[in-house]
């Protein structure tokens, strides 16, 4: 049994600015400023995200940005309730998804067991649930992506995902699993902070 860590920071190898920015005052925004977002940072954003691990390095996120205008009008229209402003409003927004037939790229990118692309190949159902899983862990890291550049994520799954499946991916490889808007936070950007579950009740040792 460990004892609580009063000073966790004392710990940590990241500086203080860094964990501001990547967790302890990062926060999802419901607003957004005017302000734009560059190609470059959504470039940006994606050269971290890239990083994340990944079972057999897999890697089945696929990231749609969709500009504002007509391809933003038509996200919209999926989106449920009061996110619909939120990511009509955003300067970017990300769609993320997961490529059911990530196992195409397995012979590059997972080169010491080429095989596995004719297993997953033959699996349909348990590639479904590798692609979903996956792309789930790296969009985590394109939140904290957003992060590091200094800008602000708004997550949400208050979508019709069907929807924008349709909308977006007709051809059924893609299946969306986030909407993500990207800004600087504008008026009124928060709510008030909600309680995190502590150490105690989150972590057991045995
Ligand atoms: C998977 C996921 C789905 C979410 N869906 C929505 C949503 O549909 N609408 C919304 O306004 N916020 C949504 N959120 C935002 C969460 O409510 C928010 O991240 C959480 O309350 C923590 O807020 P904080 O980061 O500001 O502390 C979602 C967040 C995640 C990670």
């Amino acid at each position: 049994m460990t004892e609580v860590l009063a000073n966790y920071e004392d710990v940590l190898a990241l500086d203080e600015e860094a964990r501001k920015l990547l967790f302890t005052e990062a926060r999802s925004a419901n607003s957004f400023s005017d302000e734009p977002v560059t190609d470059e940072q959504l470039r940006a954003i994606f050269e971290l995200t890239k990083w994340a691990p990944t079972a057999a390095n897999t890697q089945p996120l696929r990231v749609l940005y969709v500009a504002k205008g007509e391809a933003r009008d038509r996200l919209v229209e999926h989106m449920m309730g009061t996110n619909q402003a939120k990511t009509a409003s955003a300067p970017a927004v990300a769609v993320l998804a997961a490529d059911l037939s990530f196992h195409e790229h397995i012979p590059t990118v997972f080169p010491i067991r080429p095989e596995m692309k004719d297993s997953f190949e033959a699996n349909p159902e348990g590639r479904t649930k590798h692609a979903l899983f996956n792309a789930t862990l790296q969009a985590g890291y394109f939140l904290l992506g957003v992060r590091a550049a200094g800008l602000a994520a708004g997550p949400m799954a208050g979508f019709d995902a069907d929807g924008v499946d349709k909308e977006f991916f007709p051809e059924g490889r893609l299946r969306t699993i986030l909407v993500v808007n990207i800004g600087r936070p504008g008026e009124n950007p928060w709510f008030d902070r909600l309680p995190r579950l502590e150490y105690e009740q989150v972590v057991q040792h045995v």
